[in-house]
């Protein structure tokens, strides 16, 4: 089988702003092929953007990677990512010219004080320096059109504030992919936006990412929007993954009691079933040792020896993984 283009091995992160050191991920395992669309989905504070940022190496402070290997094949190459020096001519280029991310809050990361098309041109005037400022600018409005800004030339002048949040996101989308990166990681692109703006954010995600032949990693705490969208799917529970495989596999016969929860819990079926099934209870606190399956005290199937014991990873079948003593061959 070919090789990925990313690859995280049994990734350990720690929070070391504790008098006593606690996990926050614990034996992260995922993988990421050329092209393919992969999804992250768990509830708020599972632990979907530190998987993130330990990719690009931008944890937070006093947040560490304990071990745990994150690879990237490129161009023939396999480099161990965190193992490059924070700073280093390599991770300059490989932040935005081959993995780029968009943030949740657009606001946050505009510069209220530059134009939007010049922060879209910004990472050429980094990454491309080869082209002239005339050519990175007609590039930039290339972008702003493709990312579908009305009117791209006079938009460019503009400043974040005159926007929309929706447009505001567009700049953000069209600034993450003017370098044509092989991977984008998208961290809850739609969140800040209604409904129906969400729905067009997504459908623009999903075709420029066919268009430019790029992988594209889509987190997110709400299983209806990416649903139908991601080849990929990973259900993320209190710092691990808990079922992944085929989208298709995983919400046709969903295994792990929380993946069932949350499509018990969506909108949709819920108007078809007449009957809402909200998930009790609230995730563990991360700095809680936990001795068996971290779903213990929420989970409706729980078997004696849940409480001790932490399930393994269970293989279905090649599309189909789960981490569940239910599934345990007998
Ligand atoms: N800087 C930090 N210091 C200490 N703990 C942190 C820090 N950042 C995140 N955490 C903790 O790590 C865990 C995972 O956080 P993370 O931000 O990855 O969650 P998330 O799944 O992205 O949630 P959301 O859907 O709300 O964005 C949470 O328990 C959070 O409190
Ligand atoms: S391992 Fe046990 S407690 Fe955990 S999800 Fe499966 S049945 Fe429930
Ligand atoms: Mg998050």
């Amino acid at each position: 089988m070919s090789k990925p283009l990313l690859k995280i091995e049994d990734l350990w992160i720690v929070c070391e702003n504790a008098p006593l050191p606690y996990p926050l991920l614990k034996g992260i395992n995922l993988e990421i092929y050329s092209g393919e669309k992969v999804g992250i989905v768990g509830e708020s504070g599972c632990g979907k953007t530190l998987t993130a940022l330990s990719i690009l190496n931008i944890l937070p402070e006093g947040i560490k990677i304990e071990k745990g290997k994150i690879i990237l094949f490129h161009n023939q190459a396999t480099v161990s990512l965190h193992s490059l020096p924070q700073n280093s001519p390599q991770w300059l280029k490989i932040r935005g010219e081959i993995i780029s991310m968009i943030f949740q809050e657009p606001s946050v990361y505009l510069n209220p004080t530059l134009p939007v098309g010049f922060q879209i041109m910004e990472p050429l005037i980094y990454h491309s320096r080869k082209l002239t400022r005339e050519q990175q600018k007609r590039k930039a409005i290339e972008f702003m059109g493709k990312v579908g800004l009305p009117h791209p030339e006079s938009l460019f002048h503009r400043f974040p504030h005159e926007l929309s949040g929706g447009m505001k996101q567009r700049v953000l989308i069209a600034m993450a992919l003017i370098l044509h990166p092989k991977l984008l990681i998208a961290d809850e692109p739609t969140t800040a936006l209604d409904v129906t703006i969400q729905a067009n954010i997504l459908k623009l995600l999903l075709s420029l990412s066919q268009e430019l032949k790029m992988s594209l990693l889509l987190i997110t705490h709400d299983l209806s929007i990416i649903a139908e969208t991601v080849d990929k799917l990973y259900v993320m529970y209190a710092g691990e993954m808990v079922e992944w495989g085929k989208t298709e596999d995983l919400l046709k016969s969903p295994l792990h009691p929380y993946l069932s929860s949350l499509i018990n819990a969506l909108p949709v079926l819920e108007r078809e079933k007449k009957v809402l099934k909200p998930l009790p209870g609230t995730l563990p606190d991360p700095r809680e040792k936990i001795k068996g399956c971290p779903f213990y005290p929420r989970c409706g199937k729980k078997l004696a020896k849940c409480k001790e014991i932490p399930p393994p990873s269970i293989k279905i079948d090649e599309n189909h993984w789960v981490k569940c003593w239910m599934y345990e061959n007998p």
